[in-house]
């Protein structure tokens, strides 16, 4: 294990997918090196704008906590205390937006050395789902794009609609913590019944890294309940790229037969991307999928994984988030030591 600090080669840090493979590996290596204690104050006097457009807990505490550790500091812009921004171009802002993104993103740029985005239209406090617009307008990351466009410092996505790259990267960190050598172990991806329609970009990028380790990945979900073609091709050629497998299951007992990881996790259906009351329909007939110490007999004393915030007895049984087989605590901490790794090779 190392504490060698590698520059990234992209700017910015918005999808894992973006990175080669070896600079994955690389930030878990000195992620788990960071854990262990070899930690050096490298970003002293440097600072992070943090801006949540959404409610979060685990990624805003562990990105002020990382850059604390660092000798840094993270300054936390919710959306509430900051000017309700524009983003398309050539717009009369005679409307309720105050300030356009070509002017926030290069002044945050003079005051800090990287800015950190959340902005997902799904993620919100409300008991049901949003409405939203088309998957195709969401798939853009206006907020996310438009950022990284203009700030002239690095942009890292704290989640948007289509990835959360920080929790793929604090979940494979956690994978090679406790397994070690991960080549060919199955890591099993499940859809879980949730009441709401939740974003795909944790699954996403749950799956992308799992792909960068070399395990046989499985994604099992209802049918209808598919991610995005183009992102499933990623996978499958990064899975390939590292000399493991991908593939889609429909059923999750058949798909958790000696499984060694188990993540759950639920997720919208692309099909019905913004017309929730008919994706409600279909998805109240699936709430048998859920994560429980039955059907988790078939695996290989698998490690149960969850991003958190979990709904229990919905999408993960109370006895398995209680048992020495979940590991999804480990899986919240270890989002910080990712993240620590990640600001000291970007900033
Ligand atoms: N997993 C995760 O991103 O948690 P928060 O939404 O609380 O930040």
């Amino acid at each position: 294990m190392t504490n060698t600090i590698q520059r990234l080669t992209q700017r910015n840090f918005l999808n894992t997918a973006d990175l080669p493979q070896e600079e994955i590996l690389s930030l878990i290596d000195l992620a788990l090196s960071l854990k262990q204690g070899q930690i050096n104050k490298t970003l002293t006097g440097k600072t992070l704008a943090t801006l949540f457009f959404n409610p979060s807990v685990r990624t805003r505490v562990s990105f002020a906590s990382a850059m604390f550790k660092l000798g840094g500091q993270a300054l936390d812009i919710s959306s509430e205390g900051a000017w309700a921004f524009e983003y398309r171009d050539g717009i009369v802002m005679d409307g309720s937006t105050i300030e356009h993104v070509k002017e926030v993103a290069p002044v945050l740029s003079r005051y800090c050395d990287a800015i950190a985005i959340r902005s997902s239209e799904l993620i919100t406090k409300s008991a049901e789902s949003v409405k939203v617009g088309d998957w195709n307008t969401a798939k853009q990351d206006i907020v996310l794009n438009s950022f990284a466009k203009y700030a002239t410092v690095p942009v890292i996505n704290m989640e948007s609609n289509v990835y959360h790259p920080c929790q793929g990267l604090g979940d494979a960190i956690t994978i090679k913590e406790k397994l070690g050598y991960t080549q060919g172990k199955k890591y099993v991806l499940t859809w879980a019944y949730h009441p709401k329609a939740l974003p795909m970009a944790t699954p996403n990028s749950q799956m992308l890294a799992a792909c960068d380790l070399g395990m046989d990945v499985v994604v099992a979900h209802p049918q209808g309940w598919d991610l995005d073609p183009e992102i499933l091709a990623t996978a499958a050629q990064r899975a390939g790229q590292s000399g493991g497998s991908f593939s889609i299951e429909h059923n999750m007992d058949s798909a958790l037969n000696g499984a060694r990881v188990v993540c759950a996790k639920s997720w919208g259906a692309l099909k019905y991307y913004g017309d929730w009351a008919e994706e409600k329909r279909f998805r109240a007939q699936y709430k048998d999928w859920i994560v429980n110490q039955e059907n988790l007999r078939s695996t290989q004393d698998a490690l149960v994984m969850h991003c958190l915030p979990v709904r229990r007895n919905v999408e993960v049984s109370d006895d398995v988030l209680d048992s020495p087989s979940s590991i999804v605590i480990d899986e919240a901490e270890n989002r910080m030591w990712g993240q620590m790794a990640l600001l000291a090779s970007l900033l």
